[in-house]
């Protein structure tokens, strides 16, 4: 198994199947909280077995699918559980699913009894090299994740026989975050997802957890350099309000708009090859049927948060981003270079 230290605080651990023992040794530790899919999944049942036979007394929460259950009133029922368990500050939430597990899981954990541990068990691409990783929390509120808290979990457990065996739309919107890493930190990952059909799920891991360990490491409360993880989020964000994109097809979206503004600003050379990457992952490169006006808005409403302009992370060359303010006519040049 492969392992590495994220923020000083989470150990994550990659490999084919669950490390022993499960979760970090502690003596105090007597009960656990597992939060997963509404109805959990046979591997969720036989990791809440396997807890038990460990010793800890585990109760087993389901949560709506997806982004429903990152609400105030989601986390509010998980509140009256664990205090009808009575889990203690000694004790341990588990979020074992995708990123709306993890970040509502995480949300809990940071707040209950001013913050217990937390031990995520990711099960998409997406949350294993992203959403898991780094500590961000939150739930949504007239707006994705604007009301969380930094809350670094202990442990993150990637298993790399679950991201093997992913429906293709999961394992497509992972390689979007992947390539993401690669464009903003890591060349060689990101000419492997140009190149290769057929690219080794554990190399592709290791390498964009890797960009993101040393950016989270560098910048754990997202003040400078962690931004460049939003990487194609600008004008991605603006999309996935607006539609039924995924979250992976609205951010390889808008990368591709956020290369054509990188050309137009800072000379980027590679537009063509992000957006033929993209195609190549499966992934969408231009919107019909979007409300172009509804992304516009959105956008403009991105721009009102900050004084001095719409920020957007862009690219001088693949692996050397900058975070910069940008007008309407670069971010209309992005729109139009997806269809908008
Ligand atoms: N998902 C971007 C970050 O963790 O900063």
């Amino acid at each position: 198994m492969d392992r590495l230290i994220v923020a000083d605080h989470t150990e994550v651990i990659v490999g084919e199947g669950w490390p022993r023992p499960l979760l970090p040794p502690r003596e105090d530790r007597r009960q656990v909280a597992l939060l997963t899919q509404p109805e959990p999944t046979s591997r969720a049942i036989e990791l809440a077995g396997l807890l038990r036979e460990d010793g800890l007394r585990t109760e087993v929460i389901g949560l709506p699918d997806r982004d429903e259950a990152k609400t105030l009133e989601v986390a509010a029922t998980v509140y009256q559980a664990l205090a009808g368990s009575r889990l203690t500050a000694q004790d341990t939430i588990i979020g074992f699913g995708g990123g709306a597990v993890t970040d509502l899981a995480g949300f809990v954990a940071g707040t209950w009894m001013r913050g217990v541990e937390a031990v995520h068990f990711p099960t998409t691409f997406l949350a294993a090299i992203d959403a898991a990783i780094g500590g961000k929390t939150g739930v949504n509120i007239g707006g994705k994740n604007l009301v969380g808290l930094f809350w670094h979990p202990t442990r993150v457990v990637i298993d790399l026989n679950v991201l093997e065996t992913l429906p293709p739309e999961l394992v497509r919107e992972g390689m979007a975050e992947a390539y993401k890493a690669g464009l903003v930190g890591d060349p060689a990952l990101a000419a492997l997802l140009s190149d290769d059909p057929e690219p080794d799920t554990r190399e592709v891991v290791l390498r964009a957890l890797l960009v993101k360990k040393r950016l989270v490491d560098l910048d754990p409360r997202d003040r400078g350099e962690r931004a460049f993880l939003n990487f194609g989020h600008t004008i991605g964000h603006a999309l996935e309000y607006a539609s039924t994109l995924s979250h992976g097809e609205s951010v390889a979206l808008g990368m591709v708009a956020a290369a054509r503004v990188s050309e137009m600003v800072a000379g980027f050379p590679d537009r063509r090859t992000v957006t033929s990457t993209i195609e190549r992952l499966g992934l969408p490169t231009t919107v019909p049927g979007v409300d172009g006006a509804r992304v516009r808005d959105l956008v403009g409403r991105d721009k009102k948060r900050d004084h001095s302009g719409t920020r957007m992370v862009l690219l001088k060359e693949i692996g050397d981003p900058f975070l910069t303010h940008v007008g309407p006519d670069e971010v209309e040049a992005g729109l139009s270079a997806i269809g908008l």
